[in-house]
């Protein structure tokens, strides 16, 4: 696991320099893209790289990671909006070439057995961008997830429906209480993981990822088995790292390929 701390007006850039890097190699590449406030710098990033002719996305395919139950096509807070909205719509992606779980599908369990077909017909998803819940969820596999799940229905803690009230003018109740959400056992087969956290609220969840015991509690820790992780965090949520000054010393003198 790489562990990169820096200030947070970096991060997009340094995560689209890898996604640039990706479609260069494999311009069919496939995206895991997250919805909230962690990966929006990437997105504008990699937006205005596209806006200025130097990324192409028209070849490649990218899929969301979580969808909450019952809302309505076009909803402001469905996920599917969230990322047309602040991805999808701004670079280059061909009509379609970006799947959602459907959320508000007549037949939920055919819906997620579909998405993870989905996934597979498509090569699997070789850069998953990841933000982490303050509980330590990552896509919306809360506290005692399965480290083997897959796409499945889930109950969202209530912590998370009081995080993501913001999104819903404040409003608790208005949050759905089931979700849709990749697994960790489906997470886990993307060749590259990057995940984002920025602020001190995220600083015990990101302790706990990177140097606490794996286990469901910290559904996150389930990616210390993973072989090819980058961290990336500001001064905040690094605050709690034991191993920050060793994080810092290494990216300082981190090996370049000549
Ligand atoms: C979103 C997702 C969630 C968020 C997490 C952090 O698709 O899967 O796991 O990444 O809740 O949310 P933000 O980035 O808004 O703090």
């Amino acid at each position: 696991m790489d562990v990169i701390i820096t200030d947070e007006s970096s991060i997009g850039d340094l995560v689209a320099d890898d996604i640039a890097a990706l479609l260069q190699q494999k311009p069919h590449a496939v995206l895991g893209l997250a919805t909230g406030s962690s990966p929006l710098r990437i997105y504008d990033s990699v937006a205005t790289r596209v806006a200025r002719g130097e990324l192409s996305l028209a070849q490649a395919r990218g899929f969301t990671l979580d969808e909450y139950v019952g809302l309505p096509d076009g909803h402001p807070s469905q996920y599917r909006t969230v990322i047309d909205n602040d991805f999808v719509s701004r670079v280059d992606f061909a009509p379609g070439a970006v799947r959602a779980p459907r959320g508000n599908a007549a037949d939920l369990g055919q819906a997620c057995h579909d998405y993870e077909a989905a996934i597979r017909a498509a090569g699997g998803i070789d850069l998953q961008i990841l933000g982490i819940g303050t509980d330590g969820h990552i896509a919306f596999n809360e506290p005692g997830s399965s480290l083997a799940s897959r796409t499945r229905v889930k109950t969202l803690a209530e912590q998370t429906r009081r995080d993501n009230a913001r999104f819903f003018d404040g409003d608790v109740a208005a949050v759905p209480i089931h979700c849709l959400t990749q697994g960790l056992g489906t997470i886990m087969e993307a060749r590259h993981i990057v995940l984002v956290g920025t602020g001190l609220g995220k600083a015990e969840a990101i302790h706990q990822l990177v140097e606490g015991p794996v286990s469901a509690l910290w559904p996150a820790t389930v990616l210390q088995h993973h072989p090819h992780v980058t961290v990336l965090v500001d001064d905040a949520a690094a605050s709690r790292l034991q191993l920050a000054d060793y994080f810092r010393y290494t990216y300082a003198h981190r090996y370049l390929v000549q």
